[in-house]
């Protein structure tokens, strides 16, 4: 076992989730405000209108797909009645899918920012970071469930990946297990890690405040300040004065 494996797949994990943990902790005692997606929606929403849902719908359609894949041993999905071959199609299918749908959000994202000038002078030094990382991460992910798995010779990552994953969630690393993937894989994870330690110093923090009250709380209602010049048809109906119009 050489140094930089050591490093690579115990120590960065591990940094990067004591740096996650505290900065959080930091960030929300002492930049409240600052907690927030800092939206741009007001300046550019033609963009923004595709390129966000279909990011977001695509990075938690991936995210799942991951928990399914690493933290689920094989055996676990064995004894449940998939089978090896059941279990690669669902996940070529489906992460080809999700794949596709955050690639297609991320470049409509990245090109909003950089196009409309009004977005671009909104950007900070944490948000290029933030795009780079995800571009890296993202990309290598779609070319190893693409180009990999749907239409390569494919790989079992869940006998080499997946166990090391699971070795540091539970706190007994086996870097051995990472040493031997091809280097797409390593590459996808180890940048996943950074993404973990920039997270708390990001606006990726609004990731936990997702607005679940607004699905119970009372609709708002928008009214106009000054009436309509020419009133509809329903309210031409309505008795104008106390006694007049149909009863
Ligand atoms: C250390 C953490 C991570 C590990 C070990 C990991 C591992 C993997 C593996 C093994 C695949 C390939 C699946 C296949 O070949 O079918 C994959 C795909 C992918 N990963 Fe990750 N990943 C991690 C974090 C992330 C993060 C943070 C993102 C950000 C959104 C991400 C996005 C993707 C995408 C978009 C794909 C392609 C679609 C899919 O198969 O779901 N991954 N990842």
């Amino acid at each position: 076992m050489r140094a930089v494996h050591l490093l690579l797949w115990v120590a960065l994990p591990y940094a990067a989730i004591a740096i996650f943990l505290a900065g959080h902790a930091w960030r929300y005692r002492t930049d409240q405000y600052g907690w927030t997606t800092r939206s741009t929606q007001i300046l550019e929403s033609r963009w923004l209108k595709w390129g966000s849902p279909l990011f977001h719908l695509g990075a938690l359609a991936a995210i799942g797909g991951h928990v399914l894949g690493i933290l689920i041993p094989t055996s676990w999905t064995e004894t449940a009645g998939v089978s090896g071959e059941a279990y690669h199609a669902l996940s070529a299918t489906a992460g080809t899918i999700a794949g596709l749908a955050c690639v297609a959000g991320i470049l409509i994202l990245v090109y909003r920012r950089t196009a409309s000038a009004r977005v671009r002078v909104t950007t900070t030094r944490m948000d290029v970071v933030v795009y780079v990382l995800l571009i890296v991460v993202i990309g290598l992910g779609v070319v190893e469930t693409i180009g990999r798995n749907a239409l390569g010779g494919g790989y079992d990552y869940r006998a080499t990946v997946a166990v090391w994953f699971r070795s540091i969630v539970f706190f007994h690393p086996e870097p051995d297990a990472m040493v031997g993937a091809p280097i797409l894989y390593q590459l996808h994870a180890a940048a996943a890690w950074l993404i973990l330690a920039v997270w708390p110093f990001s606006r990726l923090v609004h990731a936990w405040s997702i607005p679940l009250q607004y699905l119970g709380r009372p609709p708002v209602l928008y009214r106009r300040r000054w009436a309509p010049v020419r009133p509809r048809r329903s309210e031409r109906r309505l008795p104008s004065s106390p006694g007049g119009g149909r009863r």
